[in-house]
């Protein structure tokens, strides 16, 4: 089945989708985008999802390009066109096209392109069956991880890093030895006193949708749980560790830089939310 994509209005053959070479996304990485889940044919966590997107726009100063309503309806179109049951929609929105300047330009029109894509979900299940390893590194990036811009530039090196050391998922280290989150997703451990602990929402992280749907689940099922950054020290002596993001949810951590997490399998807590989470959303 041939894909499609939105691209500014028109819904095209994904081989014919393209972007000017002057847009400032291109040139600049001036840009926002979003990823939402895709279950049984619905967007899950739309809501959240639109809400950030308001905000990284707001922040960026950049106008819509379209409403609310307009946005939610291309966003289905587009799951719909591409028969995604299980994936996830892809969703970038930026300045526009302009001729090369850093300053805003006083013409542009933002530009929006939606992709949607079906996933083999099952590989998500096998990772969180044995669990991954996350290799620390050096936070490298600018001081608004805030805003879900498209500037990725610093979470690409960092995966790679971690990938070609074997591990699933590079985890950003500050320069006073906390871990901020993951190259793609939100940082958790139950630490040795069996609380739960993922770093409090500032400008140093990206305020994951998932962290934020699954704290008021920790507070129904009785999990224990503080918003306060831990160390590489206190993640290797936690007895977890996970990570979780909109496309994989939550998938146990059980290797921190080659040295087991407890007893170096998935946790009660990571599988209870995994779980939960999903049950809520399939
Ligand atoms: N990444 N932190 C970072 C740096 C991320 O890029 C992401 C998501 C998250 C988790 O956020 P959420 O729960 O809203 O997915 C945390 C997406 C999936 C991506 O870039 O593909």
């Amino acid at each position: 089945m041939s894909r499609i994509a939105y691209v500014n209005g028109r819904y095209v053959p994904f081989a014919e989708a393209r972007v000017h070479v002057e847009d400032r996304g291109y040139q600049f990485a001036d840009g926002v985008y979003e990823v939402c889940a895709v279950r049984g044919g619905k967007l899950v966590d739309e809501e959240p999802h639109a809400a950030r997107l308001k905000r990284s726009l707001k922040e960026m100063r950049i106008t819509p390009p379209v409403d609310d309503a307009a946005l939610a309806h291309i966003m289905r179109e587009t799951v719909r066109r591409n028969r995604v049951r299980d994936g996830l929609v892809y969703l970038q929105i930026t300045r526009g096209v302009a001729r090369r300047d850093h300053g805003f330009p006083a013409q542009a029109k933002p530009a929006l392109v939606v992709t949607a894509r079906n996933l083999a979900i099952d590989k998500y299940d096998a990772a969180a069956a044995t669990g991954v390893e996350a290799r620390t590194v050096p936070e490298s990036r600018w001081a608004r991880c805030d805003i879900k811009s498209v500037s990725l530039l610093a979470n690409v090196l960092a995966k790679q890093t971690a990938r070609e050391a074997g591990a699933y998922e590079a985890w950003f280290v500050d320069d006073k030895g906390f871990v901020t989150e993951g190259s793609s997703t939100t940082a958790w451990i139950v630490d040795a006193d069996g609380v739960l602990r993922t770093r409090q929402l500032d400008q140093h992280i990206l305020p994951g949708v998932t962290r934020g749907e699954l704290l008021p689940m920790c507070r129904q099922l009785g999990i224990e749980f503080a918003e306060r950054p831990f160390t590489v020290a206190e993640a290797k002596a936690a007895r977890e560790a996970f990570i979780t993001a909109a496309t994989v949810g939550v998938i146990p951590v059980v290797k921190i830089d080659g040295k087991a997490v407890g007893n170096g399998k998935p946790g009660p807590v990571a599988q209870k939310l995994r779980a939960a989470y999903w049950a809520e959303r399939s």
